[in-house]
Formats: structure tokens, C-alpha cells, sequence
């Protein structure tokens, strides 16, 4: 569908994670198991747009901090699936966020790390390695919550860092980080229907109350508001009083975790690739959908994602 790996796209993934499932024939607390097959991936929001938007055939570039050995595995990982890096290392640890399956029932309990508390001097030397991604003028990604020791007006001082550069940001993040981030006037910015009433205490299905948001959120320079929900796909709302909706096509989903993070990565590469928004919400709502039906999280395949968006609405609201 898109042969060409251009135009690069840069996804900040602040705080990333090796993700290990571990399956186990039937768990039991208190007792020593062994697992019957284990896996690591490269984790963390961040990370699955970038995986998800290289999947759509674009140039990608990860940027945020890795830290010690679980870094060092990142940082291989995604050389061989040819992600572009640009880490700062910095003297804490990366995460480890372990999913614990048990066969016998099919539950999984996840235990997540928190990752390493980044320093103020750390904070400051990314912002510069962020400023000059950002002299590129391309589509930049920034999604998930911050690591500790970073303030929470970060993601606003990245985007704005981003804007004075003549770059483009989709912000997906929740509660003060993205409030204070829409401050700084991201391109778009897509809570999911939770994120969404938790910032604003609106209905996301109340057209008066989003066309009135996104013309506040206008001033500040945000173009679109998307909030996604989950099967019914999502609204999205433009600072000159457009109103869209996109429902993808029923599917079997198996699992939709990483489902945002890869309309993230479907809205983003479409942008980029000069898409208008009809199409670009096409895209991001079948890589959603995409997501649902794969197992593992935050991947999905160009074949899929093409196949659903030929079945995806895309119509005026
Ligand atoms: N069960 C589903 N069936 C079809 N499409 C789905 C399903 N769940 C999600 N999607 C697609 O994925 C998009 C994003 O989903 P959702 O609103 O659940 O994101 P999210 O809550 O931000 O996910 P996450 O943060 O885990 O990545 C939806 O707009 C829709 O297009
Ligand atoms: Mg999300």
C-alpha cells in the first residue's frame, strides 16, 4: 500500500519498558514455578507507536531515556527491527513490566515497575536532543505518562520546543500532564473516552459541549481534538468547527490493549503522509482495529490494518 519508507516520524517514549510475559501451567502464590514459555518485548506506549507506525511503512525514530541493562536490551531489540533511536541514558534503571499467564485459566497478572526517577540535568540535556528532532519540521509523537522526577508541564515544554522548531505534536497522555500539555498547543491531542471525562467532566457524544472544547482549545493553537472509544471508533473535532466520526467494522477482538497507541501511530504516518482528515481518521481507526484483533500488544500488520480501513465509516457527525 505504501511502498516508500519516507517521511520520518519521531515518537517520544519517555518512559519505556521491556514487557516479559511469562506463562506458567497454573500459578500458584508462595510456590517455586517454572515458566513454560517466556517472551520479552519492547514496551511501554511510546515504544508500540513506534512499532505500530513502522509497520505502516514509515521511516520511524524512538526518542526518550533508557537506563541500565534493561536499556541495553531496548536499544538491540529495536535495532533489529529497524527503529530509529535517540536515547538519553541516564543513571536509573529502565522498567520491567512483567505479565504473568496462567495457562490453566487464561488470566494474567501484571506487575509494572515504575522506572528510573529521571534528574533535573537529564531532563534539561533531552530537551535539547528533542529540540533538534524537532529541526526536522516532521510529525512527533509523545504518549503515556511521565517518568518520575520529570515535572508535570514536561510534555508541554517538549511541544512547545517542538512548535518553535516548526514541528507537529499528537499528545496522548491523561490527567495534569495533559492539561498542562494543551497549553502548550499540541497539533492533536487523543484521550480515550475515560481520559476525556476525567480532563473535562463532558460526554464525548454531546456534539455541543466537543465543538465547543475544541474552539477553546483552538487559541491555544491544538487543530484537532480526538477522543477515541474503543469499538465504536471515535469523534474528532477541528478548531474551525468540523465535527467527524469513525466506526470501524465489527471484529472478534481478542485483545485491544495497545489500541489507542496504534491510532496514535495510524493518525500520525497518514498526517505525515499529507492524508486529509477523512482519510488520516481512516487509517488511525482501522490500526485500532488492527490491534484488537492481533494478540500482542501494540502490533499490528499493514495487510490488516489496509483490509479494515476499507471497512471503517468515515462521515460528518
Ligand atoms: N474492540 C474493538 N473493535 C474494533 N476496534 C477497536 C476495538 N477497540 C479499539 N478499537 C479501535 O482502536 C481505537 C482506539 O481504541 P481505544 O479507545 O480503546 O484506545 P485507548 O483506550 O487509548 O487504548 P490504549 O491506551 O490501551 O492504547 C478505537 O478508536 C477503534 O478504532
Ligand atoms: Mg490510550
Amino acid at each position: 500500500m505504501y511502498p516508500e519508507l519516507k517521511p520520518a516520524i519521531v515518537c517520544g517514549a519517555l518512559n519505556p519498558a521491556v514487557d516479559k510475559r511469562l506463562h506458567v501451567p497454573k500459578l500458584s502464590i508462595g510456590s517455586v514455578q517454572r515458566a513454560s514459555m517466556q517472551e520479552s518485548t519492547p514496551g511501554g506506549k511510546g515504544l508500540n507507536v513506534s512499532r505500530a507506525a513502522a509497520s505502516l511503512g514509515v521511516q520511524v525514530k524512538a526518542a526518550g531515556f533508557l537506563g541500565g541493562e534493561n536499556g541495553e536490551w531496548i536499544q538491540s531489540a529495536l535495532y533489529e527491527s529497524r527503529i530509529g533511536q535517540e536515547w538519553l541514558y541516564v543513571s536509573g534503571l529502565t522498567r520491567m513490566c512483567l505479565n504473568i499467564i496462567d495457562d490453566s485459566s487464561g488470566i494474567s497478572t501484571e506487575i509494572l515497575e515504575s522506572g528510573p526517577e529521571v534528574k533535573a540535568e537529564e531532563a534539561l540535556e533531552f530537551i535539547g536532543r528533542w529540540k533538534a528532532l524537532s529541526e526536522e519540521g516532521g510529525w512527533m509523537t509523545l504518549s503515556g505518562s511521565l517518568p518520575k522526577g520529570l515535572k508535570d508541564n514536561y510534555y508541554a515544554e517538549l511541544i512547545a520546543v517542538s512548535r518553535s522548531e516548526g514541528a507537529v505534536t499528537v499528545l496522548d497522555t491523561s490527567g495534569t500532564a495533559l492539561i498542562k500539555g494543551i497549553e502548550a498547543g499540541p497539533h492533536t491531542v487523543k484521550p480515550n473516552e475515560e481520559e476525556f471525562r476525567q480532563w473535562t467532566g463532558a460526554d464525548p457524544r454531546n456534539k455541543a459541549a466537543v465543538q465547543q472544547l475544541a474552539s477553546e482549545l483552538a487559541l491555544k493553537g491544538v487543530k484537532v481534538l480526538i477522543v477515541s472509544l474503543g469499538k465504536e471508533g471515535c469523534i474528532a473535532a477541528t478548531g474551525d468547527g468540523e465535527l467527524w466520526r469513525a466506526v470501524p467494522p465489527a471484529v472478534d477482538a481478542v485483545n485491544a490493549v495497545g489500541s489507542g497507541d496504534c491510532f496514535v501511530a495510524g493518525w500520525t504516518v497518514a498526517n505525515a503522509r499529507g492524508f486529509d482528515i477523512a482519510q488520516s481518521l481512516r487509517l488511525a481507526t482501522a490500526a485500532g482495529a488492527a490491534n484488537a484483533i492481533s494478540s500482542s500488544t501494540g502490533k499490528i500488520s499493514l495487510a490488516d490494518t489496509a483490509k479494515l480501513s476499507a471497512l471503517t465509516t468515515v462521515e460528518r457527525w
